[in-house]
């Protein structure tokens, strides 16, 4: 049993069972230490890191629960595991309350407490691996954009050609793709970081208002000017003005905001001298404008206009790869502020995450995961902690809007999914499908699918 080597530590007052038990563990190839009772186990903890401690919970002076905290605090990567009198399911469950991984109650089965082992060594490199991919997060400094994928790559490429230049960009993408994310960043990196960057959303008012938001007026151009003001476009002014939802602007604001594009020049509501602005700017919009302007909804002259550099921003669901990413990144978000002894994912967790088709973008994964750091007890996110929305992502994918399929054809398709997943690697393959070797090929055969050459 080389390859399940780990370091286990066994906290009994109990001389016997503790021998016992640490006996039975090292003939399985483990490296165990063995402590009397709960200060020894704590101080041995801070000499060497374990991944595992089985710890009695009653005994003299130090008893299991103190030894459970103290490594939670010390050492959360190490998974606790309480053994508890026979019959006293009390003090498992407040175990399992205060971040237990398990418990097991004496007298256990050698089957039991290798079973039990062999979870909690998993648990405990998860944990750990968490723990560096935040880390590695940690280590991304400077840009609040998170993700790898080749999609997204081009996006950080475009946003580093435009940044330095005065040059209108047009972001387009689906609700909750970062849009905004990606103006504040061109903002940020270009030579005008120390102005203003003065976000609009023009869907949020009424033509007239964001007329005299933008352009500002005069006292007494309408009913309750009572005083001039300016407008945003000089808020700007040497500064980056974000033009959000820019589809939803009206014909007349259009051809307004056409001439002050063109000219570098403001009019107040009801003024009349032109006030000279210096103003870059970013708009963005969850519309097909190109469309808009074919369907005679958006003037082409100013689709033109906005439209000089043009980034669009990837649904999430076409880069998933960037998931595991973002969603470590909202989880250290989260957690540092509410809960701090969240650590991670489990991998059902991340492969769900994965699938789901995340209508709403990264807003959404990052909804999700508030929520359920919010809801979820252990140090890492179970399935079900996940939303049911997420949680069933797969049946509503496989039940799509296809015909009903024979049992024979969903086999048949979800081996091909499965093999595809795998990188076609039998023994992984079979183990997913629950399956043993002969099995897959014969179903292999059956359904005519190539299994290549070797045993990987
Ligand atoms: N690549 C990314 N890395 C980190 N966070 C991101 C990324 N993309 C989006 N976000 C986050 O997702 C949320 C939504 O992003 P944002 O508001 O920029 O989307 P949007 O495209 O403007 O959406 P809408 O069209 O609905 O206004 C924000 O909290 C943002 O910080
Ligand atoms: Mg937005």
């Amino acid at each position: 049993m080389k390859e399940s080597s780990g370091t286990i530590l066994v906290v009994d007052d109990d001389a016997v069972a503790r021998q016992l038990l640490a006996d039975a563990l090292r003939k399985d190839g483990y490296d165990v230490e063995i402590a009397g009772g709960g200060a020894d186990a704590i101080a041995l903890g801070l000499a060497k890191r374990f991944d595992v401690v089985l710890t009695d919970i009653k005994m003299g002076e130090v008893d299991g629960f103190t030894v459970l905290r103290e490594f939670r605090q010390r050492s959360p990567e190490t998974a606790i595991v309480l053994l508890t009198a026979f019959g006293s399911m009390d003090g498992a469950v407040e175990a399992i309350k205060q971040g237990a991984y398990d418990y097991l109650a004496k007298p256990f089965k050698k089957e039991d407490i290798r079973l039990v082992v062999r979870r909690s060594l998993e648990h405990s490199r998860l944990v750990r691996e968490n723990a560096r991919i935040r880390e590695e997060l940690r280590e991304r400094h400077g840009s609040p954009l998170i993700g790898s994928s080749p999609a997204i790559l081009e996006v950080y490429k475009l946003v580093a050609r435009v940044s330095p230049g005065k040059s209108t960009v047009l972001l387009e993408g689906e609700s909750g793709t970062g849009k905004e994310l990606v103006a504040r960043a061109i903002h940020a990196n270009s030579p005008r970081r120390d102005r203003a960057f003065v976000p609009v959303n023009c869907a949020a008012l009424t033509e007239t208002l964001l007329e005299s938001e933008l352009f500002g007026h005069e006292k007494g151009a309408f009913t309750g000017a009572v005083a001039t003001k300016r407008g945003l476009f000089e808020t700007a002014d040497q500064g980056t003005l974000f033009l959000d939802e820019i589809g939803d602007i009206g014909p007349a604001l259009q051809v307004k905001l056409l001439r002050v594009i063109q000219e570098q020049e403001v009019r107040h509501v009801g003024g009349t001298a032109p006030v000279k602005v210096d103003v870059r700017i970013v708009a963005a919009t969850n519309r097909d404008l190109a469309q808009m302007v074919r369907d005679g909804k958006f003037r082409e002259d100013l689709y033109y206009r906005l439209n000089v550099v043009r980034i669009v921003l990837p649904p999430l669901r076409d880069r998933r790869e960037d998931i595991p990413m973002l969603a470590h990144h909202f989880l250290q978000k989260v957690c540092s502020a509410n809960n701090p002894t969240i650590r991670g994912f489990v991998p059902e967790t991340m492969a769900l995450l994965e699938r789901y088709h995340w209508p709403g973008n990264v807003r959404e994964l990052e909804n999700v995961i508030e929520r359920t750091v919010s809801l979820a007890h252990g140090p890492l996110i179970m399935p079900d902690d996940l939303p049911e929305t997420v949680r069933k992502a797969e049946t509503a994918m496989a039940g799509g809007n296809e015909s009903l399929l024979s049992l024979d054809e969903v086999e048949k398709r979800h081996l091909n999914r499965v093999l595809r997943e795998t990188d076609g690697n039998k023994v992984r393959a079979a183990k997913i499908l629950g399956i043993d070797r002969r099995t897959l090929y014969r179903m292999a055969e059956r359904f005519g699918i190539d299994l290549g050459e070797g045993d990987e």
